[in-house]
């Protein structure tokens, strides 16, 4: 069976991985697995069941039996849970994002989560970004991406983001969240958001995202052949 091609951006949140990652999969005409969605999904659903954050045998039986479609929309990808729920606006709230990175720490959530995410891997190719995607989900990934920026620059980007799309924010508590978030990502036991060795870095911060875009078409020219 011909090996099914696969780029992995891995990074914390605010360096584009999301954007890049739409960029290539669009490029490419590959499919796309946004892996942060699936935790943000785990995350609602607890979050909506009241299920407590330490309940990790709780939080693997949602993310086992998790029923989640991506639908390409106006532009951009729907969220949907068990074939009629847009969940997509919800699972983007810091408060969504704060839980699932929680959530993620668990083992047996990640575990859940593997075989779901491994079958995202289909012909022509995949393009996944995350935090562990070049280190566990797909060791064998021809090409790895790992995108930095600092955390000032992630904190404002986010900032902007949040803003445009008419949500109230404060700069200083959203810095520490992302400060927060990004100790608890990188520090865990488990899958934690570290570089592949093998992995490309590339530090966004004076970058602007068409740079980040053509710098990494630059690479994945040299690995695949870009149409
Ligand atoms: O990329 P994101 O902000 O949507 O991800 C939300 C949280 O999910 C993130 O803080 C940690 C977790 N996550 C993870 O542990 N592994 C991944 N591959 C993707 C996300």
């Amino acid at each position: 069976m011909p090996e099914i091609p696969v780029i992995t951006i891995d990074g914390p949140s605010g360096t584009g991985k999301g954007v890049l990652c739409g960029y290539l999969a669009d490029r490419l005409g590959w499919h796309r697995l946004d892996s942060g969605a699936l935790y943000r999904v785990v995350a609602h659903v607890a979050l909506s069941r009241g299920v407590a954050l330490e309940n990790d045998a709780e939080l693997a039986q949602i993310a086992s039996s998790l029923d989640v479609s991506f639908k390409q929309g106006r532009g951009e990808s729907r969220v949907i849970l068990d074939g009629n729920q847009d969940v997509s606006g919800a699972i983007r709230t810091e408060t969504c994002g704060n839980t699932a990175s929680q959530a993620a720490a668990h083992k047996a959530v990640r575990q859940a989560l593997l075989q779901l995410q491994r079958q995202f891997r289909q012909m022509p190719g995949l393009v996944a970004d995350g935090r562990d995607m070049g280190t566990v989900v797909f060791p064998d990934a021809g090409l790895k991406i790992f995108l930095t920026a600092s955390p000032e620059v992630r904190a404002d980007r986010r900032y902007k983001q949040l803003k445009d799309k008419g949500n109230s924010v404060n700069l200083a508590r959203l810095s520490a969240e992302i400060k927060e978030r990004d100790a608890r990502d990188a520090g865990r036991s488990i899958s934690p958001l570290i570089p592949a060795p093998d992995a490309i870095v590339i530090d966004t911060s004076e970058l602007n995202i068409d740079e980040v875009c053509s710098r990494v078409a630059a690479e994945v020219e040299k690995v695949f052949r870009l149409p």
